[in-house]
């Protein structure tokens, strides 16, 4: 069983995935990590993000068993990953690994901007999680500052509508629902109320 879940930066869905992985004893694959890891090489060995065949092949050779690092949750590594990873080369890279996680038995929850489109479009179940823009900002400005960072809701805001706008409007895999996705709009709802919400529209669908 496979779920996908879709959605713009900062919509609840990585915490959701995890939810529904633990409820249903599944696997979770938060795919963000694997483009903020490919950012995070780059800057460490000084490359420019432009570098497309640098990019790639950091995502060819990328060591996926370390994608609980801290540091690949900062806001400069989600910017830097929203750069890399409109890159083709790059996404192609990464494509095996996601689908040979989201075939392990019993089940995998996937999240990302293009699981229900590209890396699983036959999956059980597709979610798509959107909240308003400022809700996205509070929540994770709320986070960033939790963690020890300083930061500016503004600045956190404008963040998040460029990384909309690029994530939406790139031509490789832009951020979508799928046809048959399931959107759940969490603006209104806290962590429980969404994983309860969720969690109806999957039990609706299996
Ligand atoms: O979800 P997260 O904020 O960690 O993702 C960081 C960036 O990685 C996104 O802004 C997006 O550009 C890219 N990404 C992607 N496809 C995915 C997951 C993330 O292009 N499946």
């Amino acid at each position: 069983m496979i779920i996908a879940i879709d959605g713009p930066a900062a919509s609840g869905k990585g915490t959701l995935g995890k939810r529904l992985a633990d409820h249903f004893g599944f696997a979770h694959l938060d795919t963000g990590l694997l483009y903020r890891a490919v950012a995070r090489v780059l800057l460490d060995r000084d490359v420019a993000l432009t570098d497309r065949d640098a990019a790639a092949r950091v995502a060819q050779e990328l060591d996926v068993t370390h994608l609980d690092d801290e540091r690949l949750r900062g806001a400069q590594m989600g910017e830097a990953a929203s750069v890399i990873s409109a890159y083709q080369p790059v996404r192609d890279a990464l494509l095996a690994f996601q689908r040979q996680f989201a075939g392990q038995p019993p089940g995998a929850v996937l999240d990302g901007r293009d699981i229900g489109t590209v890396v699983c479009p036959h999956a059980d179940v597709k979610l798509f999680i959107t909240a308003s823009a400022e809700e996205r900002a509070r929540r994770r400005h709320r986070e960033l500052l939790s963690r020890g960072e300083t930061t500016d809701y503004e600045i956190i805001l404008n963040d998040i509508r460029r990384r909309d706008e690029r994530d939406m409007t790139r031509s490789n895999a832009p951020l979508k629902a799928a046809d048959d996705a399931l959107t759940l709009d969490t603006t209104h709802l806290d962590a429980d109320q969404a994983f309860q919400a969720a969690l109806e529209l999957v039990t609706r669908k299996q």
